[in-house]
């Protein structure tokens, strides 16, 4: 759930100021990702030195620290491997001492910053107490760090000499459980980083002022032999590698077009929005590889063997642009992206629906489109926001493919082991494509041999790479933690993917049409509810003092009351539920009198009448629900009652209209009660551990 970034330079001169700015600039780009407190290491004045600076709170706060700090700021570097670390406390609470890097010993041997969780640390931990360490924090990181310096030593003592930083690198992640995006600096291995991945995605941006000669990177799997396999056992755990065998490494990759090293920076990151700034190339890095960065050389290693993995790594080409994760003129990303939307939602219907002959086609699930027409179940499967999509379109995919339909929770999904079978096809719908929740689940799908399909925004991500088949939804960079825009695509997304499997279906021909001019229009409709933001904000004062919020609705606006609300409370901290307006007769009625402020949503689709009655029923206890309708809607029984008036479109998708506003309330909220959108608290964007 942290971010984690690096740099290296080789051949090209910086100076101190410039590596910690790079740095701290990149961990700005990662808060979203946490932000209780943040930490650097750079070179000291030796190579045999390095600073550590850590601070609690955001980034700014460590900027501020950094720059009362005694150092010489103007020293220059050819080259410099700096490493830095945004947090979001997991094991122990936020203070200086938990915060990354984290070290093996005062003198700073090996640092380490780290995105994950390690599951075994107590136990590492115990073992390395036991052998003399001393822990400062409460972290499961440290034990990495303090692991490294124990091999590293116990190395030289017994075979007399030391190991390569890769086969230590490695030889420490043979013993790690759990989830790990890792990058390891040491003042024994000046000017190099080693980075590991397993379940925790990490990026290398490579920016060089010359044309690359190659798009890829070897991977080398030559002295897979000479690292020491995982042992459970704490007997025998921390054994030792073999001594490694002299060998010429193969992937030598970065050179000049005369065959001489070239000038190169490398820019490691949890994801691609701190990279972009710097450059536009880019490899991802599968599990269980390791990078080993060193004299402007990069190597990819392997922690095993898997005859399944490719054996080059690509380097891609980025394709956003920095304008599109800043912020611009708007106060905050949540704010911003919200006013996204008329854009990001034709975005995701580009080159998909042609809207003259009512036709939708989605290369990415071509190949399987007969398979998932055939399938016995589709079986929906996300977390928080992107639930609520799969719970929007629930009744469209009912309607449209005759197929039954499941909604399920990837955070609970495994606790109930459903049964999951061959013809089967599971969705998996995640804005990161990392949501380690998501992923379990697209494990277990997978295992059991169902179709899995990917629908995510994050090309590239964990996600997208292990489903079979799949939708990218095409929103753009989503930086605030409250999603938004990736809520409104990932409702489009899905909705074209009933609209082509449906495609077949004569008698469904008059409603997909009818979709599809709703979806031409849906543009212009959010542009008019973005004129309302004055009216919201005015609401949002209204409502800030409130403890708690009612929001009610029926059919298929159920999902946008569950998302709204979602909105409402993590950015407003206002406690607020959602009911299917349906169930207020059997509880929920209890809550209602005059001071309960309630918030129900009534379009004129075919629930009008018994959302009339729920309406009734609350002004009957003392309510006086704000009331989201259609622009036109004149009915006298809310004469009185304060009106959010939307564009009216086709009932399947008039949920994308509606979220707009529930979306500019909610953050209206949060900024009225003095919060900022886009850091709520306890919150991380990416929720990359289970
Ligand atoms: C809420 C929010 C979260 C995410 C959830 C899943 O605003 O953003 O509820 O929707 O953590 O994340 P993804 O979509 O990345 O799998």
């Amino acid at each position: 759930m942290c971010g984690i970034f690096a740099y290296i330079n080789y051949l090209v001169e910086r100076d101190r100021k410039y590596i910690t700015d790079t740095l701290l600039t990149g961990l700005g780009r990662l808060e979203y990702r946490g932000y209780d407190s943040a930490g650097v290491a750079v070179d000291g004045d030796s190579e045999k030195e390095a600073y550590l600076f850590k601070q609690v709170g955001k980034v700014a706060a460590l900027r501020e620290k950094i720059s009362t700090q005694k150092v010489d700021f103007q020293k220059p570097f050819i080259s410099h491997a700096g490493m830095a670390h945004t947090r979001w406390a997991t094991h122990g609470i936020p203070s200086e001492t938990n915060s990354h890097p984290h070290r093996s010993d005062p003198t700073n041997e090996f640092m380490v910053v780290h995105n994950g969780i390690i599951t075994n640390y107590k136990e590492l931990r115990a073992v390395l107490e036991k052998f003399g360490f001393q822990f400062e924090s409460d972290t499961d990181t440290e034990a990495v760090a303090k692991l490294a310096k124990y091999i590293y030593d116990t190395q030289k003592k017994t075979m007399g000499n030391t190991m390569t930083f890769t086969n230590l690198v490695k030889a420490v992640c043979k013993e790690l459980e759990g989830a790990f995006a890792l990058i390891f600096k040491s003042t024994h291995f000046p000017n190099e980083l080693v980075a590991a991945r397993r379940g925790s995605p990490l990026l290398i941006g490579v920016k060089t002022a010359k044309k690359l000669k190659v798009d890829f990177v070897d991977v080398d799997t030559s002295d897979l032999s000479n690292t020491v396999s995982a042992d459970q056992n704490q007997q025998t755990l921390l054994a030792l590698p073999e001594q490694p065998k002299i060998r010429r490494t193969q992937s030598r990759s970065f050179l000049g077009e005369d065959g001489v090293p070239m000038p190169v920076e490398y820019i490691l990151a949890s994801d691609a929005s701190a990279i972009i700034e710097h450059t536009k190339k880019v490899l991802y890095l599968e599990d269980d590889d390791v990078a080993h960065i060193s004299e402007g050389d990069l190597h990819i290693h392997r922690l095993r063997r898997d005859d399944h993995m490719s054996s080059v790594r690509p380097i891609q080409t980025l394709e956003h642009e920095l304008a599109q994760i800043q912020k611009g003129a708007f106060a905050h990303f949540m704010q911003k992206e919200i006013y996204e939307q008329p854009e990001s939602v034709v975005n995701t219907m580009r080159g998909r629906v042609n809207f003259d002959n009512h036709s939708v086609v989605l290369g990415g699930l071509r190949s399987q489109l007969s398979n998932i027409r055939r399938s016995r179940r589709i079986i929906f499967c996300a977390c928080g926001t992107s639930f609520h999509s799969c719970i929007a379109v629930k009744g469209l995919f009912a309607e449209l493919t005759d197929v039954p339909i499941s909604v399920e929770l990837a955070s609970s999904f495994l606790d109930e082991q459903l049964p999951v079978f061959r013809d089967d096809v599971c969705v998996f719908v995640s804005q990161s494509g990392e949501t380690k929740d998501t992923l379990l689940v697209l494990q277990y799908c997978k295992e059991r041999g169902a179709l899995c399909v990917g629908v995510t925004n994050t090309v590239g991500s964990t996600i997208s790479r292990e489903t079979h088949c799949g939708v990218h939804i095409n929103a753009g960079p989503e930086i605030s933690v409250a999603s938004t825009k990736a809520y409104t695509s990932q409702f489009i997304a899905l909705t074209m993917i009933a609209l082509q499997l449906s495609d077949d279906n004569l008698s469904k021909m008059a409603r997909r049409r009818e979709i599809i001019d709703g979806l031409y229009r849906l543009s212009g409709d959010i542009r008019q509810v973005l004129t309302l933001e004055p009216q919201l904000k005015q609401i949002a004062q209204d409502l800030a003092s409130e403890h708690h919020l009612i929001l009610l609705a029926r059919g298929y606006q159920t999902a946008t009351c569950h998302e709204g609300s979602l909105k409402i409370k993590e950015v407003s901290y206002i406690h607020s539920e959602s009911i299917a307006a349906g169930e207020l007769k059997h509880g929920p009625l209890a809550l209602i009198d005059s001071s309960m402020p309630v918030l129900l949503i009534m379009n004129k689709d075919r629930h009008y009448a018994d959302t009339e009655n729920a309406f009734k029923q609350v002004t009957a206890r003392g309510g006086d629900p704000i009331v989201l309708c259609d622009c036109d809607d004149e009915t006298p029984i809310f004469a009185n009652s304060r009106t959010i008036r939307v564009p009216k479109t086709v009932d399947a998708i008039q949920g994308i209209v509606n979220i707009v506003p529930l979306q500019l309330l909610a953050y209206h909220m949060a900024v009225a009660r003095g919060f900022d959108p886009d850091s709520p608290r306890n919150l991380a964007k990416s929720v990359t551990t289970a």
